[in-house]
């Protein structure tokens, strides 16, 4: 039964900042998945008989290459599948599922928040045994195995029936269909005081979140309206589809616009969510106040012991370089570590297993902690619903007195779509090169004390990361960071962060692209973004 099927490299299958993502019809080319799945097998050692987490995010080809894995799981000697339901398994639940049934590691179908269809995107993704995506020694060695590889192994066998939950066999390796849901509910259970939600719910504290027909649905139907008590309806777009429904599942103003202006109309709800494609990425907006992911990191950092999940305070904070530093502030007055980290939630695993860090987030839509080792969308959510319940302050209250409290980082970030790859290069070549000469410089009024290009040294394996965005720091805490995309699938996105640090609260409610006008125009005067793009705006605003 178990063959072993010649085949020929493909020179594209180099890993970005989570897993290999292309379109579906370059995934669908003759053993373009099979070869990228054994040399993630190729690159792994010991895993003989052991247990292996395969899910997805449900789009369009994620059944065909859950089969393929798991045939190439059973050639390949693995003891024991365990897959979600219809193939389904949120990315954060899949992390869950690898470290509650100590797995040596898992496979994640996914294309995060890109749209998915038979012409958009799609991924795959290899996590290892602490339920973190797999650190850059593993993605390298895999990406250096796509270069040569020559064969792959499957098993002869029809497709397996993942529609019912329970057990059969392939080649003798065990596949048990799991309920997606179940494991991950009850950990959110175990984290949150769902009595205090329940109450605050019950109060006619209104709820709604937008799963943008993407993975999230079943599971905050389950939390939301079951366990907690939100009148049904509450969660939308609550069915994940294979083509999202032609969402662009990704949780920010652009896409979930329809969600933030329900919540910000008069007698909309008090609090609104939403989640992308994979469910890890999260958006948090309460009546009259958008919560930026670098804010919510911060306030739920500050806010963590209203957890019961967290009661005894928290080791530590992380966040990616391109994050505003609003977290380093709450990290300060806690008197805890706080870690600058390269972008990418794969920088953060070494810090959490350490124990150094328990709450990380990125300026991306990303929040999480050591509960897993990815982002976690609904996790956000109910974090932010507990201390609401907690404090029993609104959302806007709870966010301007933190800003009272720590000051106000105003930020905002800029991404050009869809550059030509060599002028976007050029564009980074040309910063690099003038950084040694920008500090005590003017731009405008603003004047230019650092300039670098982040380079990071994990403190835990000592392993060093080049390159990681060009960064210039203003006195006074404001600054640019400049990165080009790592999960793209077409051209090159250039994107642009901005932040100022206002310490003064008669200055905390300034529309925020007015407030960063200045750094905005020196970001232009940097990188020359219009004449060597040849676009004058950009095309996504967070
Ligand atoms: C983007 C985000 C980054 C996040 C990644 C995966 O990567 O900027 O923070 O970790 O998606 O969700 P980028 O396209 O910028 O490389
Ligand atoms: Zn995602």
């Amino acid at each position: 039964m178990i063959v072993t099927i010649a085949t020929k490299p493909y020179d594209d299958q180099k890993p970005g900042t989570s897993g290999l993502r292309k379109k579906v019809p370059v995934f669908q080319q003759k053993d373009y998945a099979e070869n990228f799945i054994q040399s993630i097998f190729d690159s792994l050692e010991g895993f003989a008989g052991k247990t292996l987490v395969i899910g997805g995010d449900g789009r369009f080809y994620n059944r065909e290459v859950i089969q393929t894995a798991i045939r190439m799981a059973a050639a390949n000697g693995f003891g024991r599948v365990l897959v979600g339901k219809g193939g389904i398994l949120s990315t954060p639940a899949a992390s869950h599922v690898i470290r509650k049934y100590e797995a040596f590691g898992g496979i994640v179908l996914s294309a995060s928040h890109n749209p998915g269809g038979p012409t958009e995107d799609f991924g795959i993704k290899y996590n290892i045994g602490n339920g973190g995506p797999a650190p850059e020694k593993i993605t390298d060695a895999i990406f250096a195995r796509t270069k040569s590889i020559d064969s792959y192994k499957t098993v002869e066998t029809p497709d397996l029936d993942l529609d019912s939950i329970g057990r059969q066999e392939v080649a003798g390796m065990v596949v048990e269909v799991i309920d997606p849901v179940s494991d991950y509910a009850d950990l959110m259970e175990e984290l949150f005081d769902f009595a205090a939600i329940r109450d605050l719910i019950k109060s006619g504290f209104r709820v709604v979140m937008d799963s943008m027909s993407a993975v999230t649905g079943p599971y905050a139907v389950e939390i939301l309206e079951k366990r907690l008590g939100a009148p049904a309806g509450s969660v939308r777009n609550a069915e994940p589809l294979p083509d999202f429904g032609h969402h662009h599942p990704d949780p920010n103003l652009v896409h979930a616009k329809e969600l933030y202006d329900d919540v910000m109309s008069p007698g909309g709800p008090d609090f609104g969510a939403a989640s992308d494609g994979d469910g890890d990425r999260n958006m948090v907006v309460g009546k009259g106040m958008f919560v930026t992911p670098s804010d919510s990191l911060a306030v739920i950092a500050a806010n963590a012991t209203c957890a019961p999940g967290y009661a005894k305070g928290i080791a530590g904070i992380a966040r990616s370089m391109p994050t505003s530093a609003a977290s380093d502030r709450v990290a300060e007055k806690l008197g805890i570590g706080m870690y600058e980290t390269p972008t990418g939630w794969k920088f953060f695993g070494n810090l959490m297993d350490a124990g150094k860090v328990t709450v990380c987030g990125e300026e991306s839509f990303g929040t999480g902690s050591s509960h897993v080792r990815e982002k976690d969308g609904l996790w956000a959510v109910l974090f932010w619903l507990n201390i609401i319940a907690a404090r029993k302050e609104s959302v806007k209250d709870i966010v301007v007195k933190h800003w009272a409290e720590y000051g106000r980082n105003y930020y905002s970030r800029h991404d050009y779509e869809g550059i030509d790859t060599e002028k976007a290069n050029g564009l980074i070549v040309a910063l690099r090169d003038k950084l040694a000469s920008l500090p005590g410089t003017k731009i405008g009024s603003l004047v230019v004390n650092a300039a670098d290009d982040f380079a990071y040294t994990d403190p835990v394996d000592h392993s060093v990361s080049k390159n990681q965005g060009v960064r210039v720091l203003f006195e006074g805490g404001s600054r640019v960071v400049f990165r080009l995309s790592g999960t793209g699938t077409s051209g090159a996105t250039l994107r642009v962060y901005v932040e100022r640090y206002e310490p003064d609260p008669s200055r905390h409610d300034i529309e925020t692209q007015t407030a960063l006008a200045d750094l905005i125009a020196a970001a232009e005067t940097l990188a020359e973004i219009k004449s060597r793009t040849g676009m004058d705006e950009p095309t996504v605003i967070t």
